[in-house]
């Protein structure tokens, strides 16, 4: 099932960008879209799901900018057949989403949900019928509740808890996952959730930050080991968040404070996965609320890992003053307020690969919000088509100047629940009507659908080639 080629002359421009785009990648390139379960799935309350954190916070009122949750979102638990065939419409060869914990494991300890797995049975299957390379992440920041109410990641424990879920997940889905990412964003979890409180689990304080920062780390690393250790076939990493913070003017202040907070969101990370220790200079910024570390932990921190995941949206100004707003007039914001900056992408990519001894790349997250109208059954999503396009090009350029990019996948398939924002951005390909849960694709997933598809032929990919970025390889 293809979508109607867009004919439309707006079109025609990226239309053409599109063939030559698709020429600059090779054969195999995973061309995706990602999803997260809490955005999407719905059906909070089915099957013997649990509480999640994000079903906790979302019942605060205040919490959510609209009072919503995601407790319906895309509905789609039940709608997973339509998904699929909206998903192989877009002619992309891999899809990102990732497992709820709670759904497969109540409590977050004990018992398992066999109703909760067979969903992602259903989900995997369908992807590997369709020729879909299947690129599992198991921590999209939806702690079961029960875990949170003995302290959640601040708790040591929560790590063996989640090293023993994320064994029985490599256990079942192991062997037909073509990737599994511990986690997704763990600068998110740490300090949207633990200091700055605008996500869940809601808490204020920069001290847990740090300690769940690195309980997240730990984490990853003893995962990669047990899963490795029990024979787990799939590639195995992590997923960051990662933009190039530059200073907003050159005054010694701000160029200090863009070096601290380059070490608070890339270094803090990226040191202790491939290096194995965490940056001076934020260790002693932080002083008292450093982490507690024991021994043995940064060499557990520190696994070989097959790939690593990138997100990447935009850059980051870094400044002591207020000269912010004098640039803020002159730059290109998407809805949430991001700039527009394709150049931050391979600028990034190209400084990650001179500072450390990269695995394969994937860019796991791309994209674009936009305040998206339905107009006559169609969405006019211009935009995000050239946000998309651009960024693309851009990647194209980190290709050729040497970086292992395997991947690209865009942010998101469908209009989904952007957690502290509810439903008031639309990220989607693919328009979310949620009073009747239709579903409507943009002009932007027609231009995508375009792009993927010439890419993949202009290399000869036959859908069994994306059998290649899993372990049938
Ligand atoms: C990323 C998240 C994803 C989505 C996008 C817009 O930080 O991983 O779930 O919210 O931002």
């Amino acid at each position: 099932m293809l979508m109607k080629p867009d004919d439309s002359p707006a079109h025609a421009e990226f239309d053409l960008q599109a063939d030559a785009l698709g020429a600059r990648f090779p054969r195999g390139f995973a061309w995706g879209v990602a999803t997260s379960a809490y955005q999407i799935e719905g059906a909070a309350q089915e099957d013997g799901r649990g509480d999640s954190i994000w079903d906790e916070f979302c019942r605060r009122p205040g919490a959510i900018k609209d009072g919503s949750s995601g407790e319906l979102a895309c509905d789609h638990y039940h709608r997973i057949a339509e998904d699929l065939g909206l998903i192989a419409s877009l002619g992309v060869n891999a899809y990102r989403f990732s497992v709820a914990w709670p759904r497969v494991q109540p409590l977050g300890a004990g018992r398992w949900n066999d109703r909760g797995f067979e969903f992602y049975d259903r989900l995997i299957d369908g992807l590997l019928e369709r020729g879909i390379a299947p690129f599992l992440t198991l921590y999209h920041w939806d702690l079961p509740q029960a875990l949170q109410v003995g302290g959640g990641w601040v708790n040591r424990d929560t790590v063996d808890r989640f090293v023993d879920y994320a064994v029985e997940v490599a256990r079942r889905f192991g062997d037909r996952a073509a990737s599994i990412a511990t986690h997704n964003e763990p600068w998110v979890v740490a300090i949207l959730g633990h200091e700055a409180g605008t996500f869940a689990p809601g808490v204020k304080s920069r001290r847990s930050a740090m300690q769940v920062a690195h309980h997240l780390l730990l984490s990853h690393g003893l995962a990669l080991r047990a899963m490795r250790a029990r024979g787990c076939a799939a590639p195995l990493g992590i997923v960051l968040n990662q933009s190039p913070i530059h200073p907003v003017t050159d005054s010694a202040a701000d160029i200090a404070r863009a070096r601290l907070d380059d070490g608070l969101t890339i270094r803090w990370y990226m040191d202790p996965l491939l290096r194995g220790c965490y940056p001076e200079d934020v260790l002693e910024f932080l002083g008292e609320d450093a982490p507690r570390v024991e021994s043995g932990d940064m060499e557990a921190i520190r696994q070989p890992m097959d790939f690593l995941g990138i997100n990447y949206y935009t850059r980051n100004l870094s400044g002591t003053g207020a000269p912010l707003e004098r640039v803020e007039s002159a730059r290109e914001l998407t809805d949430m307020g991001w700039e527009v900056f394709p150049g931050g992408l391979p600028e990034l990519l190209l400084r990650l690969q001179a500072d450390y001894p990269l695995p394969p790349i994937y860019v796991t997250e791309n994209g674009a919000a936009y305040q998206d109208r339905l107009v006559d059954g169609r969405v006019a999503d211009r935009q995000r088509t050239r946000y998309l396009c651009a960024h693309v090009a851009a990647l194209a350029d980190a290709l050729e100047s040497g970086v292992d990019v395997r991947g690209y996948f865009v942010w998101s398939l469908l209009d989904n629940f952007e957690w502290a924002d509810g439903y008031t951005r639309r990220f989607g390909l693919v328009y979310v009507d949620y009073a009747t849960q239709r579903r409507v694709p943009k002009d932007s997933a027609r231009w995508y659908q375009s792009l993927c598809l010439r890419a993949r032929a202009a290399r000869g990919d036959r859908s069994s080639d994306t059998a290649g970025h899993g372990n049938a390889a």
